[in-house]
């Protein structure tokens, strides 16, 4: 007899195993099946997040960030420390130990909160008496039943057209996260968030790294003011960008690989490379889930097409976070998860689209919440704007990091915040506020009138909102 479950939710990465832990929490009886295989070939539950996304890219930043500070800033602070070297293989070694953690501490997890998780694919067989019997393909292969299914399979990088990945010299975020030995020269396609993150890993560790991007504006979706802030100081930290190129043939030999380009000026230029890191955006993965089997519906993209609540074409199927619509992001798959589980049971679940935080972990660190100046033009709401520099701020200055700035922007009339944005040292922890204020409908006036600690970067939070009122104290 298979195994009869109340929620099957396919997918353990933070959309995943999120939703089912919030299910099991709220009285179901549930089961999360993933195909994730360690080195070892064992279960690595959290999907791309924790084995080849947020948290080994994090891993990797912060060593090659020490690595930076010891080479570069020590000596300001007093401290000689001899000729630095960086061990690379120690370095991964640590990010995969970080990244076992998450895995171990997700399969703890499932047990604590007694949700049966199977180690597989999942795929749909067909509906059967109100219930949906899903097949596991692992170490061996069984049916389940749920009745209802949680879809959180995520996404796969997108190859250029004819230059698929092989991972030792075309590399995607998976073999990006795993080089051995710092190359000499490294080219990548694409300055969006894994470009500008995984180029400054390997810049700091002694790269020539050049980004060939597509389009002529940097970060369009950042706020320009902000966005030529961050650009400025990549430039001065040596890392290339090329905007506005069109990229041509691809060829890889026994040296490395070769891009062939056209630059902004119409210049056909040749790039020599000793890898090649794509990061032209991911697409949703829904491969081997035999969603047309049962008629789960698709759209040009290949994301399963969701409402606003989630659900799906199909009664009691679900589908949250990479694999549809909206930022590819872990928190937004998590607040969907959570919402699920929570319509499941019949409570009224609920995501703020217009809350979710960006944050792109370079230095300096860029994050935002809400909307840019550029789009406040676009949609012709009268704004005010506030800004305050780092430069101004105590602690910034103490931490030996001044670069950037905090933008408010606040409706005209009514001084709502309407989006905050920051590039600066710890903006991804700055944003939380913001985030908050957000949610409560705050105004600018509201954050001008609270109490941050001094010294604290968060001072310039305070700051940048007393700046749309036009009365900042310390600038
Ligand atoms: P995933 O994390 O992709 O998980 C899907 C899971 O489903 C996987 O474990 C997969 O094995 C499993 N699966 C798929 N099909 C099946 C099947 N048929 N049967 C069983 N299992 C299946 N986001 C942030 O918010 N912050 C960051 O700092 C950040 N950094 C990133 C860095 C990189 C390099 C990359 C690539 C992404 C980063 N992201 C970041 C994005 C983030 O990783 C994703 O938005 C997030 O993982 C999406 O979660 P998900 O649960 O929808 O899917
Ligand atoms: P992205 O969408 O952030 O950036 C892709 C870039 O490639 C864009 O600037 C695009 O214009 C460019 N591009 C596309 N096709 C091109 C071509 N043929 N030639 C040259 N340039 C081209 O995608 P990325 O960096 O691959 O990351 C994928 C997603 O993963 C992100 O959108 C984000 O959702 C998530 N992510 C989030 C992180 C975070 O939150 N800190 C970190 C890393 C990834």
């Amino acid at each position: 007899m298979s195994q009869a479950f109340d929620v099957v939710v396919i997918g353990a990465g933070p959309g995943g195993y999120i939703a089912a832990i919030r299910a099991a929490q709220l009285g179901f009886k549930v089961a999360c099946i993933d195909e994730w295989k360690n080195a070892a070939g064992g279960p690595a539950p959290g999907g791309t997040c924790t084995n080849v996304g947020c948290i080994p890219s994090k891993a990797l930043l912060q060593s090659s960030e020490h690595f930076e500070h010891a080479n570069h800033h020590f000596a300001d602070h007093g401290i000689s420390t001899g000729k630095v070297t960086m061990d690379v293989a120690k370095m991964v070694g640590r990010k995969d130990t970080v990244v076992k953690q998450n895995n171990d501490g997700i399969l703890y997890l499932f047990k604590k909160n007694k949700v049966t998780f199977f180690h597989g694919r999942g795929s749909f067989v067909a509906a059967a008496d109100g219930a949906y019997q899903i097949k596991v393909a692992g170490a061996a292969e069984e049916v389940i039943t749920g009745k209802q299914v949680v879809v959180a399979t995520g996404s796969n990088a997108r190859a250029l057209p004819g230059v698929p990945f092989d991972e030792e010299l075309i590399l995607s975020n998976d073999g990006a996260l795993r080089i051995g030995a710092v190359p000499k020269k490294l080219a990548l396609i694409g300055s969006g968030v894994i470009g500008l993150e995984m180029g400054s890993v390997w810049r700091r560790l002694g790269a020539e790294v050049t980004i060939l991007e597509g389009l002529p504006t940097f970060l369009g979706a950042v706020d320009e003011q902000i966005a030529k802030e961050a650009k400025k100081a990549f430039d001065k930290q040596g890392l290339k960008i090329e905007l506005g190129v069109k990229v041509g043939e691809i060829k890889t030999g026994k040296k490395g690989v070769n891009v062939a380009y056209t630059n902004a000026k119409g210049e056909a230029v040749s790039l020599d490379a000793d890898k090649l890191i794509v990061s032209i955006g991911r697409v949703p993965n829904t491969i081997g889930l035999n969603a047309e089997g049962v008629g789960l519906q698709l759209d040009e993209r290949g994301a399963i097409v969701v409402d606003g609540d989630c659900k799906t074409n199909l009664p009691g199927v679900w589908a949250v976070g990479d694999v549809v619509r909206g930022p590819m992001l872990a928190h937004k798959a998590e607040e969907e998860g959570v919402a699920v589980a929570e319509r499941i049971a019949g409570q009224h679940g609920h995501v703020n689209f217009n809350t979710i935080p960006w944050v792109i972990y370079t230095s300096p660190e860029i994050a935002w919440v809400g909307r840019t100046e550029q789009q406040l033009k676009a949609d012709g709401v009268a704004y005010k704007a506030g800004t305050f520099p780092f430069l101004a701020n105590g602690r910034a200055r103490a931490l030996g990091d001044t670069t950037g700035m905090v933008k408010f922007l606040a409706d005209a009339k009514t001084d709502e915040i309407l989006g905050v944005h920051i590039v600066g040292p710890m903006a991804s922890e700055l944003i939380s506020e913001a985030v908050v204020a957000m949610e409560f409908k705050a105004s600018a006036e509201d954050i001008a009138r609270i109490c941050h600690a001094h010294p604290s970067l968060s001072e310039a939070t305070k700051e940048a909102a007393l700046a749309v009122d036009k009365r900042t104290l310390n600038f």
